[in-house]
């Protein structure tokens, strides 16, 4: 199986986290986004563990909690000893609802709006992470009104190419967020930083890509990020010891997919750190990582209900589900691979191929093209896996339709964390 979470059990069924899908199907209905709970905190544990071992504990794990933001969601990696980011007032919010400290949130965000900027450094938010130098301004006059100081890190363009979707590529210098390296932005952006009043510059940020499979595009922003704080030492006379290297490690959808293990992803980052360090005569900064989708993503099923199941003729079978892009828009916007499974059928051969479409009036609303599954009927429990990321979090009203519901799955028992919306739900601000 793909993720350690999912197994089938002596009646046939796939099971997430020990629990029978087709008994949460039927206690909680469909479409229901399902999530393991000791997944999601033994991904939180590896994660710190690889920074003691390989980094001596210099470093802090953040939660990218735009994979999946939700109260309990928030309290559970805060227990784990994790940070995390948030990119919205909205995500800030949910996590300080959720009683998340907030010195341990790193607000980010390449168009901050002044109100969230007033937010975040009212609530006290641990770093702000600076996009542009319009939005430093700001943080400084409303550090000035609040009389405060914003400790703030800068986001750079490392320049670096990684091998993922176009779409989210982001360390590459025509990429909207943050300084870029090349062009002397990120000096600029430097001077303007120390000459502030308000601000206090900690460090720095990069994040190349997302659903990244290896390690080389890491090690070399890394590298570059050594070079340049080199470069600022030599220029600036400042030393600045915090590095926030982002997240982005891939996990698998497929088979066929690598993923990265972590442990490596650290190991060979903080070889590279600690060599430049050397290097360079600098110190060993403090670390910073941002992992969403690798801490999410693998402990979240989603289950539908098929209603029906339409062959066009030497053409293509199409599996009606009762979701779609609404709970899921990977696959209408990156093509995004997913592994099918019937989950009353799961020991049974995937000897079918079918396109598995959601129902809402577009066409492009699929989940899956030809995708290998056992033999649909209607009425059966169709699981898509590894959906605990970027799936309830870009969930959408479309056509009216109301977001499903979240259980957390515990040891085999489940609890709802997100209730299901109503129809009354849907109306709520139309006047
Ligand atoms: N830090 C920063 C600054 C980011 O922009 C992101 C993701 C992360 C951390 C977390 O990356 P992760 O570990 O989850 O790969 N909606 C897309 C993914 C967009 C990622 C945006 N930024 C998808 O569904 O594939």
């Amino acid at each position: 199986m793909i993720s350690e979470s999912i197994g089938v059990n002596a009646s046939g069924n796939l099971t997430v986290g020990g629990a029978d899908c087709v008994e949460l199907a039927k206690k909680f209905g469909t479409p229901l986004y399902v999530f393991d709970e000791n997944l999601i905190r033994k991904t939180c544990r590896d994660f710190k563990a690889s920074i003691d071992e390989y980094y001596n504990s210099n470093g802090q794990v953040l939660y990218a909690s735009k994979a999946f933001s939700c109260k309990e969601m928030y309290r559970i990696v805060q227990s784990e000893g994790l940070g995390c980011d948030v990119v919205s007032g909205g995500e800030l919010y949910t996590a300080l609802a959720a009683g998340f400290d907030a010195k341990n949130i790193f607000f980010h965000g390449n168009n901050k709006t002044p109100d969230e900027i007033e937010y975040a450094l009212h609530s006290g938010v641990g770093r702000i992470v600076v996009d542009n130098l319009t939005e430093l301004e700001t943080i400084n006059r409303i550090a000035e009104q609040l009389k405060v100081k914003a400790e703030v890190v800068l986001r750079i363009k490392p320049g670096i190419d990684a091998h993922t979707h176009d779409y989210i590529r982001t360390g590459q210098i025509d990429s909207k967020f943050g300084f870029a390296l090349e062009n002397g932005e990120a000096f600029e952006a430097v001077n303007m930083a120390l000459k502030f009043d308000f601000i206090e510059l900690k460090g720095f940020h990069c994040h190349i890509a997302s659903q990244v499979c290896e390690t080389r595009p890491f090690k070399e922003a890394a590298e570059v990020m050594m070079k340049f704080m080199q470069d600022i030492r030599e220029k600036y006379s400042v030393t600045l010891c915090e590095l926030n290297l982002g997240g982005g490690f891939g996990v698998k959808y497929v088979e066929t997919d690598e993923q990265l293990p972590f442990d490596l992803f650290m190991k060979e980052t903080s070889e590279v750190l600690k060599k430049c360090a050397s290097d360079l005569n600098y110190p060993v900064p403090k670390i910073f990582i941002e992992p969403g989708r690798s801490i999410v993503g693998p402990a979240g099923v989603t289950l539908y209900t098929v209603g029906n199941v339409k062959t066009i003729k030497d053409v293509r079978t199409y599996v009606s589900i009762d979701g779609g892009m609404g709970d899921n828009p990977r696959y209408a916007l990156y093509q995004a691979e997913y592994t099918v499974e019937i989950a009353n059928k799961a020991s049974e051969p995937k000897n079918f191929i079918a396109t598995v479409a959601g129902k809402c009036c577009e066409s492009g609303d699929l989940i899956q093209e030809n995708a290998p599954m056992q033999t649909p009927e209607v009425g059966d429990i169709l699981a898509v896996l590894t959906t605990g990321a970027y799936n309830y979090s870009m969930a959408s009203n479309y056509n009216r339709i109301a977001r499903p519901m979240a259980v957390m799955v515990k040891d085999g028992d489940a609890r709802i964390i997100v209730k299901r919306e109503t129809y009354e739900d849907i109306i709520r601000n139309d006047i």
